[in-house]
């Protein structure tokens, strides 16, 4: 079988084998089919439409010392900082005039917030703006935290994977974080029926072909409603500082096949795929994506949250970051839409 065949044949079945992804992987030409495949099932399930997120950064406290993150403990360069309740919400009246209909609280392990403190602006946000979904990303919890923020009325929660091989895992995070909790997190979190997401970076040190073959079939298992896919980007102050950047045409691979075996998957594009490339957002929308996150952090803080080292949109006010990424979107063929975005179960619709 030649690898159109071979992509054709996964396209159908939304579905693949170890070998038939190693093949695509490992093919380096600049055959562009899978693009075009990954982008015909995004059109099939979600049109041109583009989903909104406002991503608001709210603390680099982190307890974790992830061997890749520049918000590390161990990265004593780093000013640390936390957002107040009224900050956040400050964040997200601005969104929501800007069209938002979608809020996602990010934050490092910051263990200063209490579990009341999280519920607390959650079910504020959901009183002021009824319409929008609330999106987490603030790591590993506990089952029954992760059951308040949801009965808080949090819709969903982002988790990367980071890798579903566990001996990768083990070289990219300390020892006291295991992949055990991790999968278990993201396990409880889908019971307790947050629209789950998960995700992983392309190119982060020691990662074999074998490893990204791993990510997809656990993705494939785990169906979650959102994927998020970055290039690794080293950061200075961080144990990887000297390690080479992920590049960008195994990134757009990635997403693309997540789309093919994900037809309804939320897939942003990434301030990561950003970074590494002037044009890595549109690129990645054509290779399958459907949600851009625009930063909705107060100007002052975005410096700081440097998970790597030149990270795109740290000068920008949220307004221009709305307009930069709209401008993006057009220009790659897409359109952005007002509307929370929801994971839908299209072939049933
Ligand atoms: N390069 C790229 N992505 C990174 N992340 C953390 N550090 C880096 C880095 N150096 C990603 C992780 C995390 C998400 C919030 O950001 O995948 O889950
Ligand atoms: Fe932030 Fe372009 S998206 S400046």
């Amino acid at each position: 079988m030649n690898l159109k065949e071979i992509i054709k044949n996964i396209s159908e079945a939304h579905d693949a084998d170890r070998e038939s992804l190693r093949a695509i992987i490992e093919n380096s030409s600049e055959d562009n089919f899978l693009f075009e495949e990954a982008d015909r099932i995004r059109r099939e399930n979600y049109g041109i439409d583009v989903y909104l997120r406002g991503l608001i950064e709210i603390s680099n406290y982190c307890k974790n010392d992830c061997l890749y993150c520049g918000i590390r403990k161990s990265n004593l360069s780093v000013k640390r900082y936390r957002l107040e309740k009224d900050e956040i919400l400050e964040c997200c009246k601005t969104g929501y005039k800007l069209n938002f209909r979608t809020f996602v609280l990010q934050g490092g392990e910051d263990l200063k917030y209490t579990d009341d403190e999280i519920c607390e602006i959650v079910s504020e946000i959901k009183k002021l703006y009824p319409q929008c979904a609330v999106t987490l990303s603030l790591g590993e919890k506990s089952f029954d935290t992760y059951k308040k923020y949801y009965e808080a009325g949090a819709d969903r929660y982002l988790l990367r994977h980071e890798t579903a091989d566990e001996e990768h895992y083990k070289k990219l995070h300390p020892k006291t974080m295991s992949f055990q909790n991790r999968m278990q997190c993201l396990r409880n979190l889908k019971k307790i029926g947050f629209q789950t997401g998960a995700g992983f970076m392309v190119g982060s040190p020691f990662q074999k072909t074998e490893n990204l073959i791993s990510d997809l079939m656990f993705l494939k298992e785990f169906q979650p409603e959102m994927v998020g896919i970055g290039p690794f980007i080293p950061q200075k102050d961080t144990p990887f500082g000297n390690e080479k950047q992920g590049n960008l045409r195994d990134t757009l691979v990635m997403v693309a096949l997540t789309r093919i075996l994900l037809p309804n998957a939320l897939i942003p594009s990434t301030t990561a795929l950003g970074t590494i490339d002037p044009k890595g957002r549109e690129l990645g929308l054509k290779a399958g994506a459907n949600v851009v996150m625009p930063n909705l952090s107060p100007a002052r803080f975005r410096k700081l949250y440097a998970l790597y080292d030149n990270k795109i949109c740290t000068g920008e006010e949220a307004a221009e970051c709305r307009i930069c990424l709209q401008k993006r979107v057009e220009s790659a063929g897409y359109n952005i839409v007002t509307d929370r975005g929801d994971w839908k179960n299209r072939s049933e619709k």
